[in-house]
């Protein structure tokens, strides 16, 4: 039996360093310490190590928070306990040291499932390598203005945790089950009264699928309407969420140009037969254009002739800021080829994560099973909450107080922008959504720009990041609803500086 004064030495040095975990229950860093130890080898097989209660004094902690650290490495195989004579480090614990300190037999489906090694896509599917890629969720999204960001902080706070408390006070067991046949029907009922006055989409409740936002309905889309090596259509430039989906989903994305008028199908290769075909017709993203009414037929043509399916994500429809919102593409189909996607992350939160899809009537059912098989669903509470509050007409009043508030954010930069480049300030994107396009000369380095502005603490967004082929229009994508209204003069003053930096 080795000695156990260097463990006890190693096992503080270890949870020392391991309290950074913010957030972590203290038994868990505990627990990550020891494993981290064993797995790099620090703590041989066969180590004994100290007794609970010496282990507890040493570290200042309680006797039931260690406990529950050894119960749990003694369960997984780590440790193995023997009576009499104390804790030791088990034998099959050890194994090859491989790169980011994972032994083989603690692969893909043990409790590092999904972990990558310091490559990024070591012991990953296939699938998992395309995904890690792109490397998402580095960051918090909100930036000042950056992408396309809403102003969660005008969420109207007070009246939902009244809603929120009310549901949960009222004591319905009910609220607290899997959500089954696509969700709270109560929600699903509002959300169709909704979409046929305000988007003229064609719906019955039964259509109605509750998901957790708009890459959950477009994860759903992909899985259950093609298979692997089926060909998508995606906008070029285009919104990099739905592009990871499928490309994670080993669908063949065939980039399709846009041009003032939207998706342009004559412009895909000859020959290419879409099995889905994904767009945003309302408001470009990110070009913010809408599609025309030619273009729009065409497309439902194109997608009846193929039997392809069209998946229009509806993500920013409420905010427009002159005129009357366009109707829906799925309002103009008589064949029954569009999904209609929504979400409500840029009306109230993005952290909200309820989104929903329109799907044909001969979809319905598969759709509601599919959402309870994959994922077993729940959020009833919230989304009895959520009902709640349109019903009442807070999310009318609420919308209305989004469109006035962002209408004159993106007068102010618009403002801005042309108080310091005068001419030179050539927005194209329609008066809509949470951002807005500044168009560059052909050629101009955005991303240069975009890196200058950064440097004075601006984050825009250089245009040419939006495509998948080479970039054919310049320019930067400025987001102007996260932004303080009293910011937004500072900041359109470093795009113009940046941009006068560059382009000069
Ligand atoms: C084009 C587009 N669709 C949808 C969304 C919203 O996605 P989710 O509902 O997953 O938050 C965004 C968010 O930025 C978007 O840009």
């Amino acid at each position: 039996m080795r000695h156990a004064a260097p463990t006890d030495e190693l096992l503080r040095a270890a949870f020392a360093n391991a309290q950074t975990a913010d957030g972590l229950p203290r038994y868990r860093i505990l627990y990550d310490a020891v494993r981290r130890a064993i797995l790099s080898q620090q703590l041989a097989p066969g180590v004994r190590l100290p007794s609970t209660r010496e282990l507890a004094r040493d570290l200042e902690l309680s006797r039931n928070t260690v406990l529950s650290a050894f119960e749990a490495l003694l369960a997984e195989g780590y440790l193995v306990s023997r009576a009499g004579s104390g804790t030791f480090v088990a034998h099959a614990a050890a194994g090859p040291v491989v790169r980011g300190g994972r032994r083989p037999s603690d692969g893909a489906r043990g409790a590092g499932a999904g972990v990558p090694v310091r490559d990024g896509t070591g012991e990953l599917s296939k699938r998992g390598a395309r995904l890690a890629r792109f490397r998402g969720g580095q960051r918090l999204e909100i930036l000042p203005m950056g992408g396309s960001e809403a102003d969660f902080t005008l969420f109207p706070m007070k009246q939902w945790q009244r809603l929120q408390s009310r549901q949960l006070r009222q004591g319905r067991l009910d609220l607290l089950d899997y959500a089954i046949k696509g969700g709270f029907e109560p929600l699903r009922r509002v959300i169709a009264d909704y979409l046929r006055a305000s988007r003229a989409v064609r719906v019955e409740v039964e259509q109605v699928v509750l998901t957790a936002g708009t890459q959950h309905s477009l994860d759903l889309c992909a899985q259950l309407l093609a298979d692997a090596g089926d060909t998508v259509w995606i906008e070029d430039p285009g919104y990099w969420g739905a592009r990871c989906v499928f490309d994670a989903s080993g669908l063949k994305i065939e980039p399709i140009a846009v041009d003032p008028e939207g998706m342009n199908p004559e412009l895909a290769p000859r020959g290419s037969r879409p099995r889905l075909i994904y767009l945003t017709p309302s408001n470009q993203y990110p070009m913010g254009v809408a599609m025309s009414l030619a273009r729009r037929r065409s497309l439902l043509q194109i997608a009846a002739r193929e039997r392809a399916w069209i998946i229009e994500d509806d993500y920013d429809s409420e905010l427009r800021y002159s005129g009357r919102p366009l109707a829906s593409l799925q309002g103009l189909d008589s064949s029954e080829r569009v999904v209609y996607v929504g979400t409500f992350s840029k009306v109230l939160y993005p952290g909200i994560k309820i989104g929903y899809m329109v799907v044909p009537s001969a979809l319905a059912e598969s759709f509601g099973s599919a959402v309870y098989d994959l994922q077993r669903p729940g959020q009833l509470a919230v989304q009895a909450a959520l009902a709640e509050f349109i019903e009442r007409g807070y999310f009318a009043t609420h919308i209305r107080k989004l469109r006035q508030t962002y209408a004159e954010r993106r007068e102010r930069l618009i403002g801005a922008l042309q108080a310091q480049l005068g001419e030179a300030s050539r927005i194209t994107s329609q008066p809509a959504g949470l951002h807005l396009v500044l168009r560059l000369p052909d050629g101009s380095d955005d991303e240069r720009i975009e890196a200058v502005a950064k440097e004075r603490g601006t984050t825009v967004r250089a245009l040419s990041r939006y495509w998948i082929g080479p970039p054919s229009v310049r320019g930067l994508v400025i987001g102007f609803g996260y932004t303080a209204p009293d910011r937004l003069a500072h900041h359109g003053r470093n795009v113009a500086r940046a941009v006068r930096a560059v382009i000069t």
